[in-house]
């Protein structure tokens, strides 16, 4: 009897640690992820941004999650299937390893996932194998470094063999000296070869590995002409040259016998664009799947999608921002405060009161013209560079509220400019500079006390309000 009594102590004081690490990765990934990709892993915005949950690029390699969590993710990129083109601004400043473990072995661990344990030494290693990284990768540069488990179609042992030639309808390929023959592991279907853009033919053969004795139904469009057979019976056909825009699609239906039914594709290619679109289904099943790549959406309007901070945490903004460099960083403090600094001139730019910024330009399309601030009195503190010619932007930091200090080095002098929201509309500024000698610098017309510029020595820092509102 007395054992049983000591029972529920030695469980509570197994469980709790193992409790307190996953409810941490869980608290991590709220504040830090869950605003984009959402509480539920499945994207927010009604999956507008991409979702974890289930998503290949967790699998396998831990260090290609690592990777993109510590430097950021921009341009086109699939996520289970679905096309998104947006970016994702990098952790790692804001980040610390440990926290970077907890919130991936909850990522790792959560909504089905059964990705690997990361262990805590590969967040340093990555870090430094790639510090000299600036910008964030795109998805060709990760699947180059840590390619994606390979996706296989229901197609087998697939081929394909390449000719050349000229045609206006689809010649009988087997007359004909193939230039060259290749296996198609992925067991996709695609009239994209490196050079060759007019005048060329390619034939697939392998296995359609249909999943029950069913009716299969089949669709097919192409630029130029196209015909499916299986089991040596035509099923869909493209004839002769013409635009793929849907037009001359061909759809059709098949009975196919559980396994292996043998499976031909024909395709030629004569002038202007190429494409091909294959996808099939079960009858009455309602979703497709291809067996080439899927037709990339036509661009949309960029949809809005406003920042703002939240009452823990300030946003962060790093795109173009109108009125300002290049290298403009825009961060929204809570209570409608709103600041830009150029890492370009080594200053604050502008200052502004209201809405943050809205990212849907550039996050959903890169590199089209800048994005005025979304709110209201903007003012223009400087513009010009002032700082002697031998200062150098050094980053920046962000605090545990994502408030920013900028770091400049002149020589052998540091300059730390920090910024935090202050009471009713005010903006503080704290200005420290260790060694050398004394540097005036100019403050802007904003400042409540009205100086112009201020005196800063060294070791002593100086900290002035700013007046917004
Ligand atoms: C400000 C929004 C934002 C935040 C915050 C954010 N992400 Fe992302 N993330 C994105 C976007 C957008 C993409 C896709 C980028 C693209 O289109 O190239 C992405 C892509 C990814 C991908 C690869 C694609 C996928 O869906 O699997 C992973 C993994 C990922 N993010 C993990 C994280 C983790 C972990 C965190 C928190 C530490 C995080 N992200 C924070 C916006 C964000």
């Amino acid at each position: 009897m007395s054992s049983l009594r000591f029972l529920p102590l030695i469980t509570a004081v197994l469980t709790a640690p193992l409790f307190a690490a996953a409810q941490n990765g869980e608290q991590l990934y709220t504040q830090f992820c869950s605003a984009c990709h959402a509480v539920d892993g499945k994207g927010a915005n009604n999956g507008m941004f991409p979702p974890l949950a289930g998503s290949s690029w967790l699998q396998d390699m831990p260090k290609r999650a690592v990777a993109i969590v510590l430097f950021g993710l921009h341009g086109p990129i699939e996520v289970n299937g679905k096309s998104y083109n947006l970016e994702m601004p990098p952790q790692g400043a804001a980040l610390t390893d440990d926290q970077i473990v907890s919130i991936l072995n909850y990522v790792n661990s959560s909504w089905g996932n059964k990705g690997e344990t990361v262990p805590r030494d590969l967040i340093r290693v990555t870090r430094s194998e790639f510090a000299a990284r600036t910008e964030p990768w795109t998805a060709p540069e990760l699947l180059k470094l840590f390619p994606l488990p390979i996706q296989k179609t229901v197609l087998s042992d697939l081929t394909s063999r390449v000719y050349k030639g000229q045609w206006n309808q689809i010649p009988d390929f087997d007359k004909i000296q193939a230039e060259n023959i290749e296996e198609e592991h992925h067991g996709k279907i695609s009239p994209s070869i490196s050079g060759m853009d007019v005048h060329f033919g390619i034939v697939w053969e392998g296995n359609f590995m249909a999943p029950e004795n069913a009716e299969y139904e089949f669709a097919l469009d192409s630029d130029d002409g196209a015909r499916i057979t299986l089991n040596d019976q035509v099923v869909c056909e493209v004839k002769g040259t013409g635009p793929m825009n849907g037009s001359r699609a061909i759809q059709n239906k098949i009975t196919l016998k559980e396994g292996k039914n043998t499976f031909r594709m024909d395709y030629f290619q004569g002038t202007g664009l190429k494409g091909l679109e294959l996808k099939w289904k079960k009858s009455g099943d309602k979703a497709w799947n291809w067996l080439s790549d899927k037709p990339t959406p036509v661009k949309k309007e960029s949809p809005s999608i406003p920042l703002s901070p939240t009452d823990e945490s300030t946003a962060i903004y790093r795109n173009f921002i109108e009125g300002t460099t290049a290298r403009g960083i825009g961060f929204g403090f809570p209570g409608d405060l709103n600041l830009v600094y150029s890492a370009d001139n080594l200053a604050p730019e502008l200052v502004w009161t209201g809405e943050f910024m809205d990212a849907g330009r550039h996050w959903t399309n890169r590199g089209q013209g800048n994005q005025p601030p979304s709110g209201v009195n903007v003012i223009k503190l400087t513009k010009d560079r002032f700082l002697p010619a031998e200062a150098r932007f050094k980053g920046y930091s962000l605090d545990s509220k994502g408030n920013p200090t900028f770091h400049v080095s002149i020589g052998k002098q540091v300059l730390s400019d920090s910024w935090k929201p202050g009471k009713e509309g005010t903006l503080l500024r704290t200005l420290t500079l260790t060694g050398g000698p004394e540097l005036n610098i100019p403050l802007g017309n904003a400042t409540v006390a009205g100086a112009e510029s201020a005196t800063l020595a060294p070791g002593k820092p100086v900290t002035l309000t700013y007046l917004l509102k």
